[in-house]
């Protein structure tokens, strides 16, 4: 599978899987750990969660689907809140997510969005939980383009390895100043809602004539083919989330599809990419 690097020397590959609402319905919990599980075996090995999923039910239920496999074949991700982000309570978080995940360690510590604490202590604490050996690295989601310059001039800032934001075919604000920048600092995006669950032009976008023509021509669904456009990005790694086995298989053939350069160009003439500065997309 393609990988990309991080500042740390981590690879990861281009596709994950996201978890949020999963192990909210008990009906649909054990397909959600049946697909969980057929990704792992597929090779998808990265799994982002948070602390605010389900109130750690969703932890609760990436602990047992990879319960059956090796820890150090899998690259755990889970998330702060911004009120959790302080010296008095991020390890207390940490702990709480390191249980309900059935581990020792989280390969990537996301802080969630910007709350009120200073950067600064949020960072210390961080890093102090890198220290304990209870994450391997850190990073941030939904910060924006000076939250990013921010936190990378503080002294310890620039150990942030990755910046999780929104980012679909209809949705491509940071693609005018917040991703340049991250390129050029080798951080790489994490996009949620690459399958636009959420987002600018979410409602028209998947019936559009473009990503219908696009996905007949190539014999994909529309789906598919927006997670192909995520895919075909520099420096970012897709984490759709699917709880339904067939919607998880599609997502993982599209490993084996590409957009043409024809393709790719009618898709950037019907969804154009900003040509102005646009606030952050947040769910
Ligand atoms: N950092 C943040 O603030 C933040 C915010 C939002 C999300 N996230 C992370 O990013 C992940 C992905 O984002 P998301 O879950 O909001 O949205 P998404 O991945 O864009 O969309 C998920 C939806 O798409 C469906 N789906 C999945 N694969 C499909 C396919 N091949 N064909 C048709 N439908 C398909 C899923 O259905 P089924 O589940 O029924 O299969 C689900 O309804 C989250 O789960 C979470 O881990 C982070």
């Amino acid at each position: 599978m393609q990988t990309i690097n991080l500042k740390n020397g981590d690879k990861l590959a281009v596709l994950g899987m996201g978890t949020w609402f999963m192990g909210e319905r008990p009906a649909q919990r054990k397909e959600e750990i049946a697909t969980l599980r057929y990704a792992i075996e597929q090779g998808v090995n990265l799994i982002d969660s948070a602390e605010m999923y389900g109130n750690g039910r969703s932890e609760r239920l990436v602990g047992e689907a990879i319960a059956p496999y090796a820890r150090e074949s899998l690259y755990l991700i889970s998330k702060v809140l911004p009120e959790n982000a302080n010296l008095r309570r991020m390890e207390q978080s940490c702990d709480a997510s390191l249980r309900a995940l059935n581990t020792d360690y989280l390969d990537m510590y996301l802080y969630h969005w910007r709350g009120a604490t200073a950067l600064e202590e949020t960072v210390q604490g961080l890093e102090a939980l890198k220290a304990k050996g209870k994450i391997r690295a850190w990073g941030v989601s939904n910060f924006d383009l000076e939250d990013m310059q921010e936190l990378l001039a503080l002294p310890q800032g620039k150990h942030c390895q990755l910046n999780q934001v929104l980012f679909h075919l209809g949705s491509r604000g940071i693609e005018y100043a917040l991703k340049p920048y991250q390129d050029q600092q080798h951080i790489p995006t994490l996009a949620y809602c690459p399958l636009a669950q959420a987002g600018r032009l979410q409602r028209n976008l998947i019936n559009h004539p473009v990503l219908t023509e696009v996905a007949q021509e190539i014999g994909c669904t529309p789906y598919q083919v927006l997670l192909l456009f995520v895919l075909a990005q520099p420096n970012t790694v897709a984490i759709p989330k699917a709880a339904q086995l067939q919607h998880c298989k599609d997502n993982i053939a599209c490993l084996q599809l590409s957009l043409s350069p024809q393709q790719l160009m009618r898709l950037n003439r019907a969804f154009p990419a900003p040509t102005r500065r646009q606030a952050l997309d947040i769910v």
